[in-house]
């Protein structure tokens, strides 16, 4: 038992204990070598040593373990019953540990442990050279090692005197040992001679075998690295823009040394470096050309012992300079459009140009000069003298053109003409242009080349802004068809012009409007109900502002829900604005909601709730008219119905409409001014209070581009009634939503015999348009006054064709100036 413990014990102790030390004295590995070229076969045997191990029984079991994989038995051998050997064909780790163990009652013990490397003899070293240090004489060589011999390898450097032939001299070599992993040696001063010859070489050297490198031949002064020089001083030269001239200082400790520099510069802007030929004199000033004017430059110069002996320098510190200004070179490109014109031509013109590219203006701020050109005076009349791009002036009579000057510190450029008379008759417009998305922010525009053009201009701006606001331009050289209209703002509408431009005329502009990306409308439009009837609503809707569309409108859709949640809908042309819907159910309740779609998406607008009558306005006016016959027939004071249908023939009676058979846009709205009320006051000597209906204006807002005249065809009676939209108010009434505003009439009559004036106020209550079924104001052109309380009832009703009313057509009292009277 105690036997057992202890050697468990020795076991547990065995596996933590690395390299099996102690067991050595059980087992035993033998190898040929602990380092092996990678690839070579290796032999391994493990002996027991019974005499040493006593307890070990006679038939011990070996087992053996590279790393931590047990090898399989059938590839190692029991060479006697005291030992095992193990042969690889090919050991192919680069380290691995070889272990052997014996198997016993107990379980494995360990008895001997080796590591072993694999790797190859170092490769020849290669790249040898060595830089002389002036400041601190120290012979600094490098080389590359080939590759990788993966074992440990070690380098030695020999340098020594050598006769002409570069052949060493025996027993003068000083040998200089690098860092480990390090592929550079110093020499120090004391190891060579400056101005003789020396042979270094290499040799590097591991278990599996040793390489040399050629012999390098030098003379340590010709392999001289100096400090590089410093610009003490740089200035352009005035006389010569193009040139500079640079004052260099030679280091401290290579002063001494004859040297030759280089000279190299670059933009401030850009990165690359152009790199002068060498100067083979020891001047201090060195003077270079070939520079632009006026533009700042990065300069660095480094040195090498003269003849080029040596080693080029590290570049020395950077020094930066403007050349020198000269005079603006170059054409300015120009545009211009007339601000104020009169039939023979513009009398206000903003001329705008493009800045000269720095190469050609020669100068960081530039001034333009714009001059009038008159027929007489060619120098005269400076309009701007600016750094700006663009000046606007008044040309006065006899004016034909302007001159563009520009202006540095040095002197100016040529002299441009501007002719503003090549557009008096404009030349042929590019037979077609193309605008489309580029990426979400640049437009590309492509257009039909036109023969004869010298060049095209392309103005473009957001469509939603003034047209007096600024635009952006750019000019195409010949021959082009294609341009990118860079900066350009998703989800808004552009608008593009291209003008070709001929020798001496400008094309009339083609113009395109573009998105770069479209997208669904911000909101729909808000939409109003101007009307409800039995069986038909009036819808209408502004359009939404050009900055909300997001896209082109393609079109509206209609929606319109029933109680049974039936919806129905009309996809309308995006160039309407209003909508009737039409086969409604009379007294019935629908919502109604719009949607406005671009190419990208739509979007919906809020749900209106409308509420279909029971009786179509005429149907009511029908009614009204036969009660109030009856009524008066029974009462016998046909006296007073005839009287008041005298008031109604002479101010309403042509002009009933007939809702089912109109579409509103035909409707021409009251006009501005007070509903007309005249009416005889000794009929109604009562006070007039009834409650008056007055529907809300409906503002008319004209489309951009339409005309401000709408000529509207009324009827076939009457001219057509035309409007000018800016000058004159429409008074529509309109119903909004379910209930309808009031308004109380007050006369001037209230206490006197006449009413002499009449006006209306709205009133703050509203009221459920179908609560109310006694014969009510109930739609938008009727003011109803109750009779039977001696009020009177009065049709305030529009020019409409009234054949369609066959009931009306024989109440109608008055024809052609003939008086039919029911008084005879
Ligand atoms: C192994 O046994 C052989 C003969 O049986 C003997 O000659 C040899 O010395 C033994 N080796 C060891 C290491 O005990
Ligand atoms: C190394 O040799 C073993 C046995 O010959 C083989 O299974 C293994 O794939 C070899 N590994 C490599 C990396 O060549
Ligand atoms: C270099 O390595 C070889 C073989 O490993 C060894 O014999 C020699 O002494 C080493 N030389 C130096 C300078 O370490
Ligand atoms: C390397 O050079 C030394 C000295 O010249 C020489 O003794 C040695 O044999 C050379 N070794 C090889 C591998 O050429
Ligand atoms: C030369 O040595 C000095 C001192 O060590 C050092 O400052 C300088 O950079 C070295 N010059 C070159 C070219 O390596
Ligand atoms: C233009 O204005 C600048 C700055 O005011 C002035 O120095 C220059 O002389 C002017 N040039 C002309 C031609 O008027
Ligand atoms: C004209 O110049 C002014 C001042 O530089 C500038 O703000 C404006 O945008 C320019 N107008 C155009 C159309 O380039
Ligand atoms: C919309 O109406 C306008 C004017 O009637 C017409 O030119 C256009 O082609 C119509 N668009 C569609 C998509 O029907
Ligand atoms: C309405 O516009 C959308 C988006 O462009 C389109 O998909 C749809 O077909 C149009 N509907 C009709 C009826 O033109
Ligand atoms: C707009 O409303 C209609 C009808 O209610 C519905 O079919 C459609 O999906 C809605 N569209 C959006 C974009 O909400």
């Amino acid at each position: 038992m105690w036997r057992k413990w202890g050697t468990m014990l020795g076991q547990i102790l065995l596996l933590l204990m690395s390299g099996g030390v102690t067991a050595k004295t059980c087992g035993v590995i033998s190898i040929d070598s602990h380092t092996i070229q990678l690839g070579s076969p290796l032999s391994a045997s493990c002996a027991v040593g019974k005499q040493f191990c006593p307890d070990v029984n006679q038939d011990v079991q070996v087992i053996w373990k590279l790393d931590r994989v047990f090898i399989p038995s059938k590839d190692y051998s029991d060479v006697q019953q005291n030992g095992s050997s193990i042969y690889f064909r090919s050991f192919n780790k680069t380290s691995a540990a070889l272990s052997c163990y014996f198997k016993m009652d107990q379980g494995l013990q360990l008895m001997d442990r080796v590591e072993i490397n694999a790797g190859y003899p170092p490769p020849k070293p290669t790249n040898l050279t060595c830089q002389l240090n002036v400041t601190d004489g120290r012979l600094v060589c490098s080389w590359q090692l080939g590759s990788d011999p993966l074992i440990k390898t070690n380098a030695t450097l020999s340098i020594a005197r050598t006769n002409e032939y570069c052949e060493p001299f025996v027993g003068e070599n000083y040998h200089c040992v690098p860092q480990p992993g390090e592929t550079s040696c110093t020499i120090t001063r004391h190891q060579y001679h400056l101005y003789k010859k020396h042979a270094v070489w290499i040799t590097v050297q591991n278990e599996l075998g040793s390489a040399n490198s050629s012999y390098l031949c030098l003379t340590p002064m010709n392999q001289v690295k100096l400090d590089p020089p410093v610009i003490k001083e740089a200035a352009p030269v005035l006389s010569r823009p193009q040139c500079v001239r640079i004052l260099v200082k030679k280091s401290e400790t290579g002063s001494y040394i004859d040297q030759w520099y280089q000279l190299r510069y670059r933009k401030v802007e850009e990165s690359q470096w152009t790199e002068t030929h060498p100067m083979t004199e020891d001047y201090e000033v060195l003077e270079y050309c070939n520079l632009f004017p006026t533009t700042r430059y990065h300069f660095q110069i480094r040195c090498i012992r003269r003849y080029l002996e040596g080693y080029w320098s590290e570049w020395g510190s950077d020094t930066t300079l403007l050349t020198a200004e000269s005079a603006p070179t170059g054409k300015v490109k120009t545009w211009w459009r007339s601000l104020e014109a009169k039939s023979d031509g513009p009398t206000k013109i903003q001329l705008l140009w493009k800045a000269l590219k720095k190469e050609e203006a020669n100068s960081e701020n530039p001034w333009y000069i714009v001059g009038i050109r008159l027929d007489t005076d060619w120098n005269g009349n400076v309009v701007c003298n600016t750094t700006a791009l663009n000046c606007s002036f008044h040309l006065p009579n006899g004016a034909t053109g302007a001159f563009l000057w520009v202006y540095n510190t040095v002197g100016h450029s040529p002299r441009m003409e501007i002719d503003f008379t090549n557009r008096r008759i404009p030349g042929k417009p590019v037979s077609w242009i193309h605008v489309f998305p580029n990426t979400d922010h640049s437009l590309a525009v492509k257009w039909k080349l036109q023969a004869m053009a010298k060049s095209y201009v392309l103005e473009w701006r957001k469509s939603s802004q003034h047209p007096e606001s600024d635009f952006n331009w750019k000019t195409e050289t010949e021959g082009s068809s294609m341009s990118i209209l860079q900066d350009i703002e998703p989800f808004q509408q552009y608008t593009v012009w291209v003008y070709p431009v001929y020798e001496n005329q400008v094309g009339s502009p083609v113009q395109v409007n573009a998105y770069s990306r479209q997208g669904a409308p911000e909101f729909a439009p808000k939409l109003t109900v101007l009307d409800v009837a039995k069986s038909a609503a009036y819808l209408s809707w502004e359009s939404i502002p050009l900055e909300k569309r997001h896209g082109f409108i393609t079109n509206y859709t209609i929606f319109w829900t029933d109680s049974n949640r039936q919806t129905l809908s009309a996809t309308l042309n995006s160039s309407l604005t209003r909508f009737v819907i039409k086969n409604l159910q009379p007294l019935a309740m629908y919502t109604v909601q719009i949607s406005c779609s671009t190419a990208e998406g739509s979007v919906n607008g809020s749900v209106l709730m409308i509420n279909t009558t029971l009786l179509d306005e005429m149907e009511i006016h029908i009614l009204i008219l036969v009660l109030c016959l009856l009524f008066a027939t029974l009462i016998g004071s046909l006296f007073f119905c005839l009287g008041k249908q005298e008031r109604v023939k002479n101010t309403f009676w042509p002009i009933v409409p007939d809702p089912a058979n109109s579409s509103m846009g035909k409707w021409s709205p009251v006009l501005n001014e007070s509903p007309k009320m005249s009416f005889n006051i000794k009929e109604i000597n009562q006070m007039i209070t009834s409650d008056l209906t007055i529907l809300e204006r409906w503002p008319e807002k004209k489309p951009p581009t339409t005309d401000s005249t709408k000529c509207t065809p009324v009827s076939m009676k009457h001219k057509p009634h035309c409007r000018n939209e800016d000058t004159e108010e429409h008074r529509p009434y309109i119903n909004v939503a379910d209930t309808v505003q009031y308004a109380k009439v007050i006369t001037g009559g209230y206490l006197g015999q006449s009413p002499t004036s009449t006006s209306h106020l709205r009133s703050n209550s509203t009221q459920p348009l179908l609560s109310d079924t006694s014969p009510s104001p109930q739609t938008y052109e009727n003011m109803w006054f109750h009779s039977n309380t001696q009020e009177d009832s009065i049709f305030l009703v529009e020019d409409e064709n009234l054949s369609n009313f066959p009931l009306l057509q024989a109440l109608k009292i008055q024809e052609d100036g003939e008086i039919f009277s029911f008084y005879d």
